[in-house]
């Protein structure tokens, strides 16, 4: 960690010495760091500047997820559901985030049934009763980022898809209530995944949620399988995204060879995720998208 001279101006962008600002808080960094714990760098903690514009990315990602809430049903096709998020984001500003991100060719994700995520919205893909549908949204303001997702069920959705929705949404909330400062983001995965576990379902391991604000995907990477008191330190102003994939099955996983993107579940069962984008404070948590 590189730190700036007592009287200097503090790292934060405060416009304070950094003796009266940050001194103490890099030192309780670097003692937890002494102890073997992995802690981020000052370039992962968000300014209050920074929240402010990610803040205003985020209004139009909860507006375009909003907007496919009210309008999403049965015999529409995924490119429909494309068609919205372009222009709901375009006319507010941003630019959405997946458009040509790696190579990805839409705007949004689309993942249904046994697809885990990263589905690709396609004219022929039509939503019908019993889907259950994640649409994960993902937006551009001025170079700020964010990104939420949300399940959707299309009309009469058999009793064990709607709990696989039902149980992915409460773990995404009990891994929420471990989200405070000083913590490590294994507290959140392990709160997750033991809630998932006794309910009989599994998280899937390889793929995570990530940090995100000043660019898509930062670090670090999260996990939802792993131990309490183990990865990243959660400081003031770490702000990532919780999104685990619950799988009604087993938590082996595939990726589609024709596309490249989609990822599937391995013995074919249901797939559910919820997302919200979170950003540690100084006495807890604070939701930025959902
Ligand atoms: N919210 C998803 C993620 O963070 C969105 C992926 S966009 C894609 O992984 F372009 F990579 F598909
Ligand atoms: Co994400």
């Amino acid at each position: 960690m590189r730190k700036p001279g007592r009287n200097d101006a503090c790292w934060c962008g405060s416009g304070k010495k950094y003796k009266k600002c940050h001194i103490d808080f890099d030192e309780r960094i670097e003692e937890i760091e002494a102890e073997g714990h992995i802690v981020p760098d000052h370039s992962l903690l968000k300014t209050p500047a920074q929240i402010e514009k990610i803040k205003e990315s985020a209004k139009i990602n909860i507006a375009v997820l909003d907007y496919v809430a009210a309008h999403i049903k049965a015999g529409i096709s995924t490119a429909e559901i494309d068609r919205w998020v372009y222009d709901v984001t375009t006319k507010m500003g941003g630019i959405p985030a997946p458009l040509n991100y790696e190579g990805f060719p839409k705007s949004v994700c689309t993942s249904i049934n046994n697809e885990v995520c990263h589905g690709i919205p396609s004219e022929d893909i039509i939503l019908k009763d019993g889907d259950i549908v994640n649409v994960d949204v993902s937006t551009i303001l001025d170079g700020y980022f964010s990104d939420s997702s949300r399940m959707f069920c299309i009309g009469e959705v058999s009793e064990d898809k709607r709990r696989l929705v039902e149980v992915a949404k409460q773990a995404l909330q009990d891994g929420l209530k471990e989200v405070k400062p000083w913590g490590f983001l294994g507290d959140m995965a392990q709160a997750i995944n033991d809630y998932v576990k006794s309910n009989g379902y599994s998280v899937v391991r390889e793929v995570g949620g990530h940090g995100i604000g000043l660019e898509f995907h930062e670090d670090p990477w999260v996990s939802y399988v792993t131990e309490r008191g183990t990865e990243m330190l959660m400081a003031p102003g770490l702000c990532f995204t919780i999104e685990p994939m619950i799988n009604m099955g087993k938590p082996d996983i595939f990726t589609d060879e024709d596309n490249g993107w989609t990822i599937y579940t391995k013995d074919g069962s249901p797939s559910a995720q919820w997302e919200i984008q979170v950003l540690v404070t100084e006495d807890g948590y604070e939701i930025i998208s959902y």
